[in-house]
Parts: structure tokens; C-alpha cells; sequence
């Protein structure tokens, strides 16, 4: 690595956006995180000082704000750019679409046209496996064909990654990572995902559940065409989606090609069903969990996981957790946030 270089990192108090501030500070890198807090708070901000003792800059800023982006590119030299900022909760997408596009292209291009105008070359893409649907077949890998996306969520993560690969003209090196199940928090359970009202996804919901704040999970639907009949999903761990960012950023570092735009899955390769996960949660924690079996979620997929061989050979990658550290981890978390361990 060159002189330490100078990373911006949009929604860097977010879930992903923070484990990824730790472990780019943790690599020797400048950081400088940008939040708007709109769906994130102060304290993972000071999660993220207290685990890496480390100086970083935290300034409270929307991405759509032209000026305010315009002006933070122009009082510092950042050498690249991982954009997180986003909404992320499918359910919320289907009731408000133009929010949703609004926010999540928007942004895209204000960070995009600030990035032209200072010259700063480097892209690192938050996308998700949303933008391939049902696969035709997995583990899915990276040629496989868009779908008609599910939700306008999925839709504005489809249509990010068609802007970018657009970007190649503009003398913009782009990689995106396409994430599959995120889940777990940081090992000291200082930073974890704190979600908005009743959780749409499943970890948060099985570890507020635990805790007491939710009466009984449901398991949507026992009756695909599974091993034991619920969905399966790829979970990897935070942190190791983290890493995965600044494995990106060296990638981009040592490629010599002025333009570029690459895709990468980021997924352990191992598909879990939903039971499993239940299951495994139950065993590591020790914990009692209420559950039931209900009907199938509308828009839920059957199977997805990733063949992740291109990002552990490109990025020189692979996954540290396994699931029971993660569920672990993110049960930890849960407990520190409701109070129930010091
Ligand atoms: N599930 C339950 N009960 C719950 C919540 C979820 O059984 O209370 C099941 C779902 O039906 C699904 C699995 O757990 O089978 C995982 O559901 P999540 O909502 O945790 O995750 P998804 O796979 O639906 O969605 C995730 C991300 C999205 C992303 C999508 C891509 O949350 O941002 O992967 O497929 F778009």
C-alpha cells in the first residue's frame, strides 16, 4: 500500500458500514465515515473508536446533498469510495418505491458525478444477491442472469450495478459485492445491526425473540423443495463481509487497468435452511426459542447461495466464521443492546 490511503466510507454507521470502518482502520487506512443517522445512532460511531483505538473522522451527512459531498471531497483527497449508504428493507421498498429509488439511485449518482469532479478513481459497491432472483441454478455464480427483481429494493440494487457498469467511460474502476445473508456482529459486541421496529430478516428476528421482545418467530413455509422443507439462504458473518471491502480495495490497488468493473458474490458457498439456523442457534446459545411454522413469506426465494470461487480467488478471500460463531456473535450483541449482560 502507498502512503496511508484515504478511504470514504458512506453509511459508515450502518450494519456492514461499520464492521467495514473497524476493519479498514484495523488494515492501517485513513478513514473518513459519513452517516446521515437517519437509520443508525451516535454509539455505533463510538462502537467503531472504542474496538480499534484508532482516530477516524465521523461527519453526520446525507449522500444526496450535492453540496455538503461536494464540499467534504474538496477539503480532503480520497483515494476511494465504499458507498453503503442505502435503505435495504424489502417489505418498506413495496410501500414506498420512490423512496426507494429516490434514495438508493440518487445517492448512487450524486456520489458518482462528486467523484468525477474530484477525480477520485476508486468504487467500492454495496449490491446484494437480491439482483438475481430465483437462480436457474446454484450456487449461483456471477454470469448468471438478472431476473425481474422481487422489489423495488431489489430493482434499485439491479439498476446501481447497470449505472456502474456504465461508469468504465468515465475512467471509474468499480468494484460491486454482491452480499447474500449478512448476519452476526462484532466479536466484542460493541457494533451489530440495529434494526428499525419489527425485523424483517431473520437473525434479528430470532435474537429478539430470544431476548423476549418478540413473543414467537414464524418460520415462513416447511414446505419447499428442501431437505426439510423451509428456505435455504447463504449467511455469512459481518466482519467477513467487511473484509471482503478492503480485500477490494487492494484488488483495485494493484490493478494496473485504468477502467474496470468487476462483480464478485459474497457468500460462503454453503446453503443453511432456515430450520438449520434455528437449530444451531438453539445449540450454541443454549437458549429456548419460540417458534412455529407458518405459511410461505410472498417474494421469498427457495434456495440461493454463491459459488464465491471468483472473490477467493480475486480478492484472495475466504470466510473466517463459521454459523455458530455468527449466531453466537450476533445473540451476544443482541443481549448487550436490551441490557441484559454488561
Ligand atoms: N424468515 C423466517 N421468519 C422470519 C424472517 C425470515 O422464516 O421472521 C425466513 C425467510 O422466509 C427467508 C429466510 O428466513 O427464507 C431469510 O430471510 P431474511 O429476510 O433474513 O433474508 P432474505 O434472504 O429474504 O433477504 C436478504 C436481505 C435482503 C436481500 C435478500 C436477497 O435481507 O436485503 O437477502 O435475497 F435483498
Amino acid at each position: 500500500m502507498k502512503d496511508k490511503q484515504h478511504v470514504l466510507v458512506t453509511g459508515g454507521a450502518g450494519y456492514i458500514g461499520a464492521h467495514t470502518v473497524v476493519e479498514l482502520l484495523h488494515a492501517g487506512y485513513q478513514v473518513t465515515a459519513i452517516d446521515s443517522l437517519e437509520r443508525s445512532e451516535q454509539r455505533i460511531v463510538e462502537g467503531v473508536s472504542s474496538i480499534t483505538q484508532k482516530e477516524f473522522t465521523f461527519t453526520k451527512v446525507n449522500c444526496l446533498d450535492a453540496a455538503a459531498l461536494d464540499q467534504l471531497f474538496a477539503a480532503n483527497r480520497f483515494d476511494a469510495v465504499i458507498h453503503f449508504a442505502a435503505y435495504k428493507s424489502v417489505n418498506e421498498s413495496v410501500e414506498k418505491p420512490l423512496m426507494y429509488y429516490n434514495n438508493n439511485v440518487g445517492s448512487l449518482l450524486v456520489v458518482l458525478e462528486t467523484m468525477k469532479r474530484h477525480r477520485v478513481p476508486d468504487l467500492i459497491f454495496s449490491s446484494s444477491c437480491t439482483v438475481y432472483g430465483q437462480p436457474d441454478h446454484i450456487p449461483v455464480d456471477e454470469t448468471a442472469p438478472f431476473k425481474r427483481a422481487e422489489s423495488p429494493y431489489g430493482a434499485t440494487k439491479q439498476l446501481c450495478e447497470r449505472i456502474l457498469e456504465d461508469m468504465t467511460t468515465e475512467g471509474l474502476r468499480v468494484v460491486s459485492l454482491r452480499y447474500f445473508n449478512p448476519i452476526g456482529a462484532h466479536p466484542s459486541a460493541l457494533i451489530g445491526e440495529l434494526p428499525i421496529g419489527i425485523p424483517n430478516n431473520l437473525v434479528p428476528y430470532v435474537t429478539q425473540t430470544a431476548a423476549g421482545v418478540r413473543a414467537q418467530l414464524t418460520v415462513f413455509g416447511n414446505d419447499y423443495a428442501t431437505p426439510d422443507g423451509s428456505c435455504l439462504r447463504d449467511f455469512i458473518h459481518v466482519c467477513d463481509v467487511a473484509t471482503a471491502h478492503v480485500k477490494a480495495i487492494e484488488f483495485l490497488n494493484h490493478l494496473k487497468s485504468p477502467t474496470v468493473c468487476e462483480v464478485f458474490n459474497l457468500g460462503t458457498g454453503v446453503g443453511v435452511s432456515v430450520l438449520e439456523l434455528v437449530k444451531k442457534f438453539i445449540e450454541v446459545t443454549g437458549v429456548k426459542l419460540n417458534y412455529k411454522i407458518g405459511p410461505r413469506r410472498p417474494g421469498d426465494v427457495e434456495k440461493v447461495y454463491a459459488n464465491p470461487h471468483k472473490v477467493m480467488q480475486a480478492l484472495h478471500w475466504k470466510p473466517t466464521y463459521d454459523l455458530g460463531q455468527s449466531l453466537l456473535h450476533a445473540w451476544q450483541w443482541e443481549q448487550k443492546i436490551r441490557g441484559l449482560v454488561n
